[in-house]
């Protein structure tokens, strides 16, 4: 080991992308997260890291019950990028995702999940970001027989991104594909358009994240 640390050594480090879904009153919340994982078997236990500035971190703090979508290699991109790169305090997120509730009125992404969570916050450890909930499981349901989508099929197959309040932003080293025709990435959340968005009005924001047109670049 040296005294000059190379974090991106932190990049090898490995995880799975789910939807963590909250209730605001009514109205399903939540976001995309990487940093599930279970922390006891007896009883079942899982973390979640959120940023705070994230509404849902703020939701999970107040109703301390949340659910974990497990997202599969078949769940739409478009989930990830409604979910992972808005904000609930200022769109309703779930206008454009498929989902159900529970009984007890928190959302379920309804595409191509393989699994499902329902999780009642039992600790919460701060850091000067993230919270860091730790909740018991005390609901569990199947889907899908896909495989669960990994953070590094993420980035290498679906070429995604994260923004900066992922625990594991890798700032802008993500690789994004190379491929003939006219195909324009939006730089916020890899949001693909077809066509030439030249012949989209100046105002024309990406319908996933809402960024600007001068935002999307070709691949
Ligand atoms: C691939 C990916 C992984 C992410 N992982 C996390 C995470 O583990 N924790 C977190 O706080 N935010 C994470 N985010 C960012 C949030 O999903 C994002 O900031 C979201 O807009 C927050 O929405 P909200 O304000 O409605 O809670 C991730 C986003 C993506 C796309």
């Amino acid at each position: 080991m040296t005294n000059e640390m190379d974090e991106t050594v932190l990049f090898k480090l490995s995880y799975g992308l789910y939807a963590v879904g909250v209730a605001d009153g009514t109205r399903p919340c939540g976001c995309i997260v990487n940093t599930v994982f279970q922390v006891t078997a007896t009883p079942p236990m899982v973390a979640v890291s959120i940023h705070h500035d994230n509404y849902t971190a703020h939701l999970v703090a107040k109703n301390r019950r949340f659910t974990v979508s497990v997202l599969s290699e078949e769940t739409d991109p478009l989930v990830i990028s409604y979910l992972g790169f808005q904000s609930g305090r200022e769109r309703d997120k779930f206008a454009s995702v498929p989902y159900r509730l529970t009984q007890s009125g928190l959302p379920l992404v309804d595409s191509a999940c393989c699994a499902y969570l329902e999780c009642k916050v039992v600790s919460i450890a701060e850091t000067d970001t993230h919270t860091i909930f730790i909740a018991k499981v005390v609901d569990t349901l199947h889907g899908v027989d896909a495989a669960p989508m990994t953070y590094d099929y993420y980035h290498k197959v679906v070429k995604g991104k994260a923004p900066k309040n992922a625990p594991t932003y890798r700032g802008n080293s993500t690789e994004m594909a190379k491929s003939a025709g006219d195909e324009y990435v939006c730089e916020i959340c890899g949001y693909v358009y077809k066509g030439d968005i030249s012949k989209e009005p100046d105002g024309y924001v990406c319908p996933a994240c809402g960024a600007a047109k001068t935002l999307f670049k070709q691949k």
